[in-house]
């Protein structure tokens, strides 16, 4: 792979010229959702400017509008690794994952159960809860906070015969930590349960491949990816049996369309799919084979290892920069445990969003709080004080904005003595 690129990731990112107080902003808020590429710009603009329709149609723009749309589902199928009728669209990852929760518990009876983790976001959190009401057994794997990894032993032993899904994030928005989703969904299916993965923090991070995870469902988003805010989720075929969707008379049986509801985001999913194009594209550009990424699949692949590859070391400066001040804490996994490049900290003696704030005025955009990890922020003890702050990279940050919040942080325990 070719040295990475950042001078033409930025290029084609409008929104980084913006300054705040005479200082160049600093999108370091990715894991909320990332900044957009031009030509995600123009794919919106060109769908409602020259093919806006409804579908379905026999007219031009209908027509146009229907292959927009099987368009994004291959490219969204080739970021996933699986064929376009196993991605269906939708609002985004929560309303996906609320719907099918509702779907799957239609095929299930009371007392079957459901493992979730005090490691997730609330999206794959609160969907599997809600099914309490209808007798099924939720059951939340422990987190280990020394190490804000997944208790496997603790996770493990929640398993048995009545165990009817598993849900687990790919990665953790709060500390960075990646789940080792493989593994779980090898155990699951050892009981006969499915697997869901929430793969909305992974996403921007490393190459999702849905068959070598062996995972049944998978959801993400593509704003957190260069796209829009649209959703996508991943069924395995043969997995829609053990899903009786909310589905209205108006609404095909088949999937991938047995879980749109209504009318979709058209332009949304047209820009969702030059948001693979843009990978696909970093991955080409960073090839020093071209021939091996002649498909786009192989492209995308090859343009995640170029952002990861990218991102490891600067996410690993952050942490070394960070860990060096005193009165700074980093929650993430240990050291060698796999991770994302979100680094998120605590400052002794200050709330996370007066912290937040203060970097904000110099430009540097990061978010606090729990950023719906809200059991896990809990349990760390950090209600309290704001919970944390949380610095995001992605492949349009810079080794210099990396020392901008290091030396900002560095102010500020200065300032908190
Ligand atoms: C790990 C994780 N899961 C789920 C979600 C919810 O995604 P959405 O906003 O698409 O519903 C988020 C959003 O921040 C997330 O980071």
């Amino acid at each position: 792979m070719k040295p990475f690129d950042v001078d033409y990731v930025r290029a084609q990112f409008p929104a980084l010229k913006r300054t705040v107080n005479g200082l160049p902003a600093a999108y370091l808020d990715g894991p909320g959702g990332t900044q957009v590429p031009q030509r995600v710009l123009d794919a919106v603009l060109d769908y409602l400017v020259n093919h806006n329709s409804n579908i379905h149609g026999v007219f031009a723009t209908t027509a146009e509008t229907d292959a927009i749309i099987d368009g994004s589902r291959r490219a969204m199928a080739d970021f996933l690794g699986c064929d376009s009728d196993e991605v269906s669209f939708g609002a985004n990852m929560t309303t996906l994952t609320l719907l099918l929760a509702q779907g799957i518990a239609r095929t299930l009876r009371p007392g079957d159960e459901v493992v979730i983790t005090e490691l997730d976001h609330e999206g794959d959190r609160g969907p599997w809860q809600l099914l309490t009401d209808r007798g099924i057994v939720v059951r939340e794997a422990p987190v280990d906070l020394e190490s804000r990894t997944i208790d496997w032993d603790g996770w493990q032993a929640l398993l048995n015969e009545r165990t009817a899904l598993v849900a687990m994030g790919y990665a953790s928005n709060a500390t960075g930590t990646v789940n080792d989703v493989k593994r779980a969904a090898t155990a699951a299916h050892a009981v006969g349960a499915l697997m869901f993965v929430d793969a909305v923090h992974f996403a921007l991070h490393g190459s999702i491949d849905v068959r070598d995870i062996g995972c049944d469902f998978l959801a993400c988003s593509a704003y957190k990816f260069f796209g829009p805010h649209i959703g996508c989720l991943y069924v395995r075929r043969d997995a829609n049996e053990h899903v009786d969707p909310l589905k209205l008379r108006a609404q095909e049986d088949e999937p991938p369309y047995r879980f749109e509801t209504g009318t979709l985001d058209h332009e949304g999913i047209a820009g969702a799919g030059e948001a693979v194009e843009f990978i696909a594209d970093l991955g080409r550009h960073h090839a020093d084979d071209p021939v091996a990424v002649a498909d786009r699949r192989a492209a995308v692949v090859a343009g995640m290892h170029a952002i990861e590859a990218y991102e490891q070391p600067l996410a690993a400066r952050l942490i070394e920069g960070l860990s060096a001040l005193s009165g700074v804490r980093i929650y993430g996994p240990p050291a060698g445990h796999p991770r994302t490049s979100t680094v998120s900290f605590t400052l002794a003696g200050s709330n996370a969003v007066d912290v937040a704030r203060a970097l904000g005025a110099k430009g540097l955009f990061v978010w606090d709080g729990d950023f719906y990890a809200t059991r896990l922020v809990e349990k760390l003890g950090l209600v309290g004080q704001g919970g944390l702050v949380r610095v995001g990279l992605a492949p349009y940050n810079t080794a210099v904005e990396v020392e901008r919040v290091v030396d900002a942080v560095a102010e500020l325990t200065s300032q908190t003595g």
